[in-house]
């Protein structure tokens, strides 16, 4: 496989695995398009062309040295130029690839924000309502990721000579819809036992050996589950604090999540939904896993970093 292949395969598995379907994803590209050859040709230049394949511009290949058969690849959640060093200084490594976004995915990152009204709705919350909470939320992360320095990793992968890639939320859909149906093959009737299975997954059950297991953030482990959802793995960055009442209103009972800032948890104690964070690093772990699983069975050799937890399943 060459990196461009490894980039498809990641797009490919992530619009398999998305809440939206196959159909959805492609309705969205195919809206896209039409929107792209709607415009004068002065705004088609400015427009980015991988928006009309890519449902994800929050994953990309950011450099491309040496188009080789990949062989061996440094996998890690966050990749900066510390380990795009450590890449050379390994050696033999063909390929860096990183869970969050660097770069232009960086940059892009509110723009697969939108999967999560879609997510809501999937839960029973109106689209409506969703995509108008959703759309304050999304353009308060786009201003956020505005200020930062995209391309130092780039610049670094660059000046090394070093491929780089990033499958953000491709990796995100492949841990919620492993999360979701685990989660709905077991009768789970109080929070406790959720807490309790979701310990069994390898990637959590290391998780805890350093204090960072699945958690209650709200709730108790005597209360009821209700319905869960896990509308808070995938869909870019944290969603709309206003979205828990809706939530609870469409008949949810536990969110399940990475990670949850305090605002959130706030707005969730009122709306009396449960709160059950799995944890970040290990949810990101288990996502990636699910992917690198596929270059495993290609041959390809994987060596984690940067807190990647590798646990194959093949
Ligand atoms: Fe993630
Ligand atoms: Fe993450």
């Amino acid at each position: 496989m060459k990196v461009v292949d490894i980039y498809k395969l990641a797009i490919k598995m992530g619009i398999e695995s998305d809440f939206r379907g196959k159909d959805g994803v492609q309705k969205l590209l195919n809206d896209k398009k039409k929107k792209f050859e709607s415009l004068s040709e002065k705004d088609k230049e400015e427009f980015d062309k991988d928006a009309l394949e890519n449902p994800y511009l929050d994953s990309g290949i950011y450099n491309i040295s040496e188009d080789k058969e990949i062989k061996k690849v440094l996998v890690g959640i966050d990749i900066s130029p510390a380990e795009i060093l450590m890449a050379k200084e390994l050696g033999g490594i063909d390929l860096v690839i990183a869970h969050h976004p660097v770069g232009k995915g960086l940059a892009q990152l509110a723009d697969v924000m939108e999967l999560q009204a879609d997510v809501c709705n999937y839960y029973g919350v109106p689209i409506n309502v969703a995509e108008g909470l959703m759309r304050e939320r999304i353009s308060e992360v786009a201003r956020g990721v505005n200020a930062s320095n995209h391309q130092r990793t780039v610049d670094a992968a660059k000046l090394m000579g070093i491929n780089l890639m990033n499958s953000h939320t491709p990796c995100d859909n492949l841990a919620a819809k492993f999360l979701k149906n685990f989660v709905d093959e077991r009768k789970l009737e109080r929070v406790g036992e959720l807490i309790n299975a979701l310990k069994e997954i390898p990637e959590y059950k290391e998780a805890m050996k350093i204090g960072v297991g699945p958690k209650i953030f709200v709730g108790s482990p005597e209360n009821h589950c209700g319905k869960i959802a896990l509308s808070e793995i995938t869909g870019g960055t944290e969603g709309s604090a206003k979205l828990y009442e809706k939530m609870a209103q469409a008949g949810v009972g536990t969110v399940v999540g990475m990670h949850i800032s305090e605002e959130h948890k706030k707005e969730a104690e009122s709306a009396h939904v449960n709160i059950v964070i799995a944890g970040h690093i290990s949810s990101d772990s288990l996502g990636v896993n699910l992917f690198v699983d596929e270059l495993e069975k290609q041959g390809i050799e994987i060596i984690p970093c940067s807190g990647f937890t590798r646990f194959s399943r093949i």
